[in-house]
């Protein structure tokens, strides 16, 4: 009788492991009925408490990446032991795949791991920052550029990446700024739901596609005096009009993970703000995936001082919704304890645990948990030569033209000598960025190879001239030498790798070091002169502005930046870039933005006193939201607006004509902003709505569409509510936010 009823529980276990390990049915893998839901609690019905505690533990690597010893013994055992199950920055098909063959094969239950890592802009092939990217308008070439980046990092081990950064900010002075879609929260919130589309693609479980994290949830872009780790103060209103709508795009884009903050919002640490981690995430969006921290964020509550240690931070993050620990081992040392004391309940962890299976499960993981370690397909799909003319296409899309004064740009394939300066030229670092992944500076084209590889037959002579931020001159004589035999200097100056990116805010955004004197220099010797803009932020540049005739915003353009320079440099491309965040006078400005209120005392420009304005600067920035020019011109005419009175549920409709006035083909982003005159509550002076990237050739018209719904004109009125308001709208449609050249007005009636 006892051996029967052993063998019944066996039966009963093999069953429910069978069940939940898609061992014995053929898995159905759409999400929309969530397949896996009940395969999960079956699991979790057979794990331990640290089994399940080790899901929500992620762990870095130990010895190199892509090695052997990315794992050391003390780690695998923990794996065997089930106590980690995820880790970052561990990459390699190879290597991985033995990594996850511990977790499989050796550890008792067998789940596998996800492994993470940081592929913010490509993984061996490096595509532009996401800053730059967003300057392309371009949303399917956004979306693709996630899409290779994935491809890569699949075949290279890892099925997480810790992108997009969908932060909206207003404060160059943060280095980050260069990791997300800029200010506007419409605009950024098209990108954020295009890369993530790219990442994660139509199907999760293919071995191709990784889950994306939307990151960092909340508010982090708006970081007091732009100082990084800083703290966050703004109002509800801010949250909800400026920070939340690029995290609800990525919800609605399905959106596999979210990351915390290091900031904190409403007073409350990010990991342990149960107002965004609940209330916002879980029970108003209904999100279902898993939350991860920032790198040891439950550890600095203590830091903080919302937590007196690491037991307490522990137990408070989890009870306010956080899922996973990233890199603070907090849960995986107190979890146990906080259970059997009740400070915690077991119920919590299960929830989280379940979460993290689920994502495990999606990813296609339980069918197939070497799927993303295929070292055949790292061979072939990595760094490939299609991959390389992405970038190379998504890095000329994201070039700004600033300045272009009599044309002196496309510059003539004819040119006999050339002098190239300035300490990018030949900085492979410098083109990759910080968040380079796996890059390689051995595969980056950089400006001088671009150059060459354009212009083979002509003398390009080089020089540093000087470094990025030493007080070092002696470059500067050489410099001049050059530039004196060349019939066009083309000077490349900006910030080192090292000067945009996480930990990098600057509390001044001037061009650093010695470099600023060097483009003086070199401008009094009266030569035309070119100058390439590169940096993760806007940099104040007036100077340069008032009197360099030409200037190329070229951001850090990746693998293939010196060929895309190139093609732009020498007409194969005509740029068609617009800025996707303001670039102010001066530092005081800040935070500078298109969007801003009118005031009760606006600066009509009349001069007065008493209106909203500095004392010893204009309002107005240097380059404004949406700028960048092109080297054909365009003609806006003939706004139509089918009817100037809508009902309020009615849709708005309009159009206008766009014709290429130059000699050349081009591409024109048309920009439509709204403004809402009289509401309940004040609104900004424009609001980007809707925009379109339009190709013409020369002498081509064509008629452009659009419409608005009410969902567009909505505003938060004073309790907070999403709601429409009759009233009257201006509509402005223009090349950049301040420069409109159509104008009209409709009605919302009720
Ligand atoms: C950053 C995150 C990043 C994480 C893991 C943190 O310092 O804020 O954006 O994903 O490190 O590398």
């Amino acid at each position: 009788m006892i051996k029967k009823n052993k063998l019944l529980i066996r039966l009963s276990i093999t069953a429910v492991i069978c069940y939940a390990f898609n061992s014995c049915d053929t898995a159905d893998k759409s999400h929309n009925s969530d397949p896996y839901e009940k395969k999960v609690d079956s699991l979790i019905a057979l794990m331990t408490l640290e089994e399940k505690i080790g899901q929500l533990n992620l762990v870095g690597r130990d010895g190199n990446r892509n090695s052997a010893t990315q794992i050391g013994p003390e780690k695998a055992e923990a794996i065997r032991k089930g106590s980690v199950g995820n880790l970052i920055g561990v990459v390699g098909a190879g290597p991985n795949r033995e990594v996850q063959r511990i977790a499989v094969e050796e550890s008792r239950l067998g789940i596998p791991l996800l492994f993470a890592r940081d592929v913010i802009h490509g993984y061996k092939t490096l595509t532009p920052i996401p800053l730059a990217e967003a300057a392309s308008w371009d949303l399917e070439a956004i979306e693709k550029s996630a899409r290779i980046a994935a491809i890569e990092a699949s075949a290279s081990g890892i099925n997480w990446t810790y992108a997009p950064m969908v932060d909206v900010s207003r404060d160059p002075r943060w280095g980050r700024v260069m990791e997300g879609a800029g200010e506007d929260p419409y605009y950024g919130s098209l990108v954020a739901a295009a890369r993530v589309k790219g990442f994660q693609g139509d199907d999760l479980s293919k071995e191709n596609t990784i889950l994306a994290c939307a990151k960092h949830f909340a508010g982090y872009g708006s970081p007091m005096a732009g100082r990084e780790y800083s703290i966050t103060d703004v109002s509800m209103r801010e949250l909800y009009e400026v920070h939340f709508p690029p995290f609800e795009a990525t919800l609605n884009a399905g959106v596999g993970t979210y990351m915390t903050s290091f900031t904190e919002v409403n007073a409350v640490p990010a990991t342990v703000s149960r107002f965004l981690l609940t209330d916002i995430l879980r029970t108003q969006w209904g999100f279902d995936g898993f939350v991860v921290t920032d790198w040891s964020t439950i550890t600095q509550l203590m830091e903080h001082g919302v937590a007196a240690d690491s037991s307490s931070a522990a137990a408070a993050s989890i009870k306010a919704g956080v899922d996973m620990d990233m890199g603070s081992k907090s849960f995986v040392k107190n979890l146990v304890q906080l259970v059997k004391e009740n400070k915690v309940s077991e119920k919590d962890i299960d929830i989280a645990a379940a979460r993290i299976l689920l994502a495990k499960y999606r990813l296609g993981l339980f069918d197939d948990p070497y799927q993303y370690t295929n070292p055949e397909r790292e061979k072939t799909e990595v760094l490939t030569l299609e991959n390389r003319e992405a970038a190379r296409d998504i890095a000329r899309k994201s070039l700004v033209l600033l300045k272009n004064k009599d044309q002196l740009l496309p510059l003539s394939k004819k040119l006999k000598t050339i002098a190239l300066i300035g300490p990018m030229i030949d900085d492979p670092k410098a083109t990759m960025g910080r968040w380079k992944a796996e890059g390689n500076k051995e595969d980056v084209i950089t400006i001088i190879q671009g150059l060459k590889n354009k212009l083979p037959e002509t003398k390009i002579l080089t020089a540093k001239g000087a470094d990025y931020d030493t007080e070092d001159r002696s470059g500067f004589s050489q410099a001049i030498a050059i530039a004196k035999q060349a019939e066009v200097i083309i000077l490349a100056v900006g910030e080192s790798q090292k000067h945009s990116g996480e930990a990098s805010s600057r509390a001044s955004i001037d061009i650093p070091g010695v470099q600023m004197e060097l483009v003086k220099e070199l401008h009094t010797l009266g030569k035309p002169m070119v100058v390439i803009l590169h940096n993760g932020r806007p940099l104040t540049i007036n100077w340069i502005n008032d009197n360099v005739p030409a200037i190329l915003e070229v951001w850090i353009p990746g693998t293939e930046g010196g060929n895309a320079i190139a093609d732009v440099l020498f007409g194969d491309y005509n740029p068609s870039g617009k800025l996707p965040i303001t670039f102010p006078l001066s530092v005081g400005q800040i935070p500078i933005f298109y969007s801003y209120k009118n005031t009760g005392r606006p600066d009509d420009g009349s001069g007065s006193r008493w209106a909203s304005k500095y004392y010893d600067i204009p309002n107005k920035p240097l380059y404004p939201f949406g700028y960048g020019l092109s080297y054909t011109t365009f003609e806006y005419s003939d706004l139509q607006i089918e009817k100037s009175k809508v009902g309020i549920n009615d849709i708005v409709t309009f159009s206008i004509k766009i014709t290429n006035t130059g000699r050349i083909k081009g591409e024109e982003v048309i920009q439509v902003y709204t403004r809402d005159l009289i509401a309940s509550v004040t609104r900004p002076v424009k609001e980007l709505k809707r925009f379109r990237k339009v190709l013409l050739k020369p002498g081509e018209t064509k008629v452009i569409h659009f419409s608005l719904t009410t969902k567009d004109l909505k505003l938060l009125n004073e309790e907070l509510q999403w709601v429409t308001e009759p009233g009257a709208f201006q509509l402005m449609i223009g090349s950049s936010s301040s420069d409109i050249r159509l104008e009209g007005m409709f009605e919302l009636i009720e």
